[in-house]
């Protein structure tokens, strides 16, 4: 009886010949049915029952491959064809950077301050301590939206707005979009992102700036890095530091990437100037911090020895997703 259902079912090409098949072999009145009705030992009861489970199986096999043929012919859709092999999707480099940037700094009981893109000339450059006739307040150096507003040159705008709404101490970073007016070329892009760090608290010095910033950079280059400061100059910062850090490709002894200095060059930072801190408000015999600020391109850069940050946006799928 099995075998004889299943070879039936093998050979019917429609569903009514299937329904057909199905009435004769499980329904009420089939050999099957009566059989298992009549059965009163368990050996006999264990083959029908196998025996039924097979035929169902097999009707409902050949449902589907009615259905599916029945499909085709339809609409010249093949379910039964393997699909299109999907590309799995995977976070743009410098998003990875950046969260990476705020695991680590939230790992030192730092938060997460989000300024806007497109702020006041006053919080970008005035209460920073630009003066007037400073070149970076330029309309050739600067994207101005009117003569107060401007789209930001840098994070450090983030720092007063923090400042402004909170008393000290204060632990922030800010991370995102900055403008420059910078023609492009491989390490430059008039849309850039920076990662800024602002710490004011009691007795904070520029030893505290250099453990934090060795800290990170192993965090993030790995291994133990070292990193070096160079004296430079901001208007917010007193002193300012320019901050090197010993080259993660070569650990220092000097390639291509680092042209043989064994030092790669990270961002400005310095010792909060008395002036911004007197300005929102904070007074600067009890209270004292660091800054700095650096571009997460150039990280993208130096951990992956990208030769140029455009690379990052042409929207190459063969360059993006190799990381
Ligand atoms: C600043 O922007 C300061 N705000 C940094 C700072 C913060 C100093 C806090 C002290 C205290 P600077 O102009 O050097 O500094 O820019 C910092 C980094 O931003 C650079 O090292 C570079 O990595 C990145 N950067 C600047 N301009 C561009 C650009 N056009 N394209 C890509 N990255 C850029």
């Amino acid at each position: 009886m099995r075998t004889e259902a299943l070879s039936a079912i093998e050979g019917t090409s429609t569903s009514e010949e299937l329904e057909e098949l199905r009435v004769r072999y499980l329904g009420r009145k089939s050999d099957l049915k009566q059989a298992l009705r009549a059965v009163r030992d368990r050996e006999s009861g264990m083959a029908l029952n196998a025996a039924r489970a097979a035929i169902e199986g097999a009707l409902e096999q050949r449902e589907q491959e009615l259905t599916a043929a029945a499909d085709v012919e339809d609409t010249g859709f093949d379910p039964t064809l393997p699909g299109a092999q999907l590309t799995r999707g995977r976070l743009h480099l410098i998003t990875q950077i950046r969260r990476e940037v705020e695991d680590v700094f939230l790992g030192l009981g730092y938060r997460v301050f989000d300024g806007p893109e497109v702020d006041t000339v006053e919080n970008n450059f005035t209460a920073l301590n630009t003066p007037e006739a400073h070149p970076s307040r330029a309309a050739s150096d600067t994207f101005y939206v009117s003569d107060d507003v401007v789209l930001r040159t840098h994070t450090s705008p983030s720092q007063i707005r923090a400042m402004l709404e909170q008393q000290p101490p204060v632990y922030l970073i800010a991370l995102g979009r900055a403008y420059r007016r910078d023609t492009p070329d491989a390490t430059h892009s008039p849309v850039f992102h920076q990662v800024e760090a602002l710490a004011i608290d009691r007795g904070i010095t520029l030893a505290d700036l250099r453990g934090t910033m060795e800290h990170f950079s192993s965090a993030i280059f790995g291994g133990t890095r070292e990193v070096r400061m160079r004296t430079s100059f901001f208007p917010f910062t007193e002193p300012s530091v320019e901050f090197d850090v010993s080259c993660a490709i070569c650990d220092g002894a000097g390639c291509p990437v680092c042209k043989h200095s064994g030092w790669i060059e990270m961002g400005g930072a310095g010792v909060v100037d008395p002036a911004v801190l007197s300005g929102v408000g904070y007074d600067p015999e009890v209270w004292s911090g660091f800054a700095f600020g650096l571009g997460l391109e150039r990280i993208a850069m130096l951990r992956h020895g990208l030769p140029d940050l455009r690379l990052l946006w042409e929207n190459d799928v063969r360059v993006l997703s190799q990381f």
